[in-house]
């Protein structure tokens, strides 16, 4: 839920209206993602979903990683941009869901660009020798400040890393929180803003996306 989704929804119905329209194939994934799944909120927003494509636009990225598929809006968006002979591979550990973004991946122009593996983020990036050009994280925010130690060996210089929820819902701001994820994305926003090798900003948009680019 966004800030003005809940504060003011003619305002959000105006942003929503005033850009690009999404893609049909994303219409029919939040539409399905409601029906089939138990918490639908947890699909990337509207306008998030924009940024993504515009960055991988953008960038045109060869290696592509997602922690946190869902049911594989964020992916499919992630998708717009990929470099012709370039790949995305997306991490989930949901098994009874994977059957949504595999059919949505299936029927995608690119297909054979995206890898879904049914695995735990930490254990992947612990095992692996690649090097990425584009990260988005939305997956469990009691990881959020390891996967940026273990993530950061992974980048080169402009390699640009997405986190999503950085803002939490304004729990942030909370001087001695109590739950253990407000506790854990207040430590990253700390790393991230103390790492001299990452230019960043925080934008507002929806939970907050912390948005850093490696010098
Ligand atoms: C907020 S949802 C992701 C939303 C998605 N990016 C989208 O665009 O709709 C978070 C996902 O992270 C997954 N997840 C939780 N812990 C994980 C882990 N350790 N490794 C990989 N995925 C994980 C959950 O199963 C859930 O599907």
């Amino acid at each position: 839920m966004s800030f003005f989704e809940e504060t003011n929804p003619e305002m959000d119905r105006y942003l929503e209206n005033h850009a690009s329209s999404e893609p049909e194939i994303l219409k029919k994934l939040r539409r399905e993602t409601y029906q089939k799944t138990t918490q639908p909120h947890m699909i990337s927003g509207y306008q998030q979903g924009r940024l993504l494509t515009i960055i991988s636009q953008m960038m045109q990225p060869k290696n592509i990683l997602e922690i946190g598929t869902f049911t594989g809006y964020a992916t499919l968006c992630l998708t717009a941009g990929l470099a012709k002979d370039g790949k995305i591979t997306t991490l989930d550990v949901n098994e009874d869901l994977a059957y949504l973004p595999k059919k949505y991946f299936g029927e995608s122009e690119y297909a054979d660009q995206i890898d879904f593996k049914l695995q735990d983020a930490k254990e992947f990036l612990r095992q692996t020798d690649e090097v990425f050009d584009l990260v988005f994280i939305d997956a469990d925010k009691e990881n959020y400040a390891e996967y940026f130690r273990l993530i950061k060996p992974r980048t080169k210089s402009g390699s640009v890393v997405l986190f999503d929820n950085v803002l939490w819902y304004g729990k942030v701001l909370e001087e001695n929180p109590k739950q253990k994820s407000t506790q854990i994305i207040k430590e990253l926003n700390d790393l991230i803003a103390k790492d001299n090798d990452f230019e960043n900003l925080i934008l507002p948009l929806r939970d907050g996306v912390n948005f850093l680019r490696r010098k």
